[in-house]
């Protein structure tokens, strides 16, 4: 399947995960890392993620703020979650992913 068509599906999934977010109030970062489609995209153990769009996290293994600058302004065919998440949330989820990646 090309990588496009891929990006388009996880994207209509992550948003198809917004939309169910406002009946939820999202707070821990592992909430969030659920509710924002963190996991349609990405590999992550400790969130039983298995997303192939993007980088396996626990290979990576991203500081804090590296995974806060990725979720504020997206790019590489990542969302930006500026709008979407708080300054907390996004805070809550880049310490998660910062803590629980490669475990
Ligand atoms: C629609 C799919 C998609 C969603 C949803 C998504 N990502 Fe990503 N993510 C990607 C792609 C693709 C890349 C690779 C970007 C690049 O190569 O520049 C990436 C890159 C990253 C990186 C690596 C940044 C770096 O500098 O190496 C981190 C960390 C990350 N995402 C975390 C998250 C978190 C946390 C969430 C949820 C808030 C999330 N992603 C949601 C697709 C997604």
């Amino acid at each position: 399947m090309p990588f496009k068509i891929i990006v388009i599906a996880a994207l209509a999934a992550a948003l198809a995960g917004c939309g169910s977010k406002s009946t939820r109030s999202a707070s821990s970062g592992e909430d969030v890392f659920a509710s924002a489609g963190c996991a349609n995209c990405h590999t992550l153990k400790a969130a039983g993620a298995n997303g192939r769009v993007g980088p396996d996290l626990d290979q990576l293994k991203p500081t804090a703020a590296v995974v806060t600058r990725q979720v504020e302004n997206g790019g590489g065919g990542m969302p930006a979650f500026k709008g979407t998440l708080t300054a907390a949330q996004i805070k809550a989820v880049a310490n998660y992913v910062a803590a629980n990646a490669g475990k």
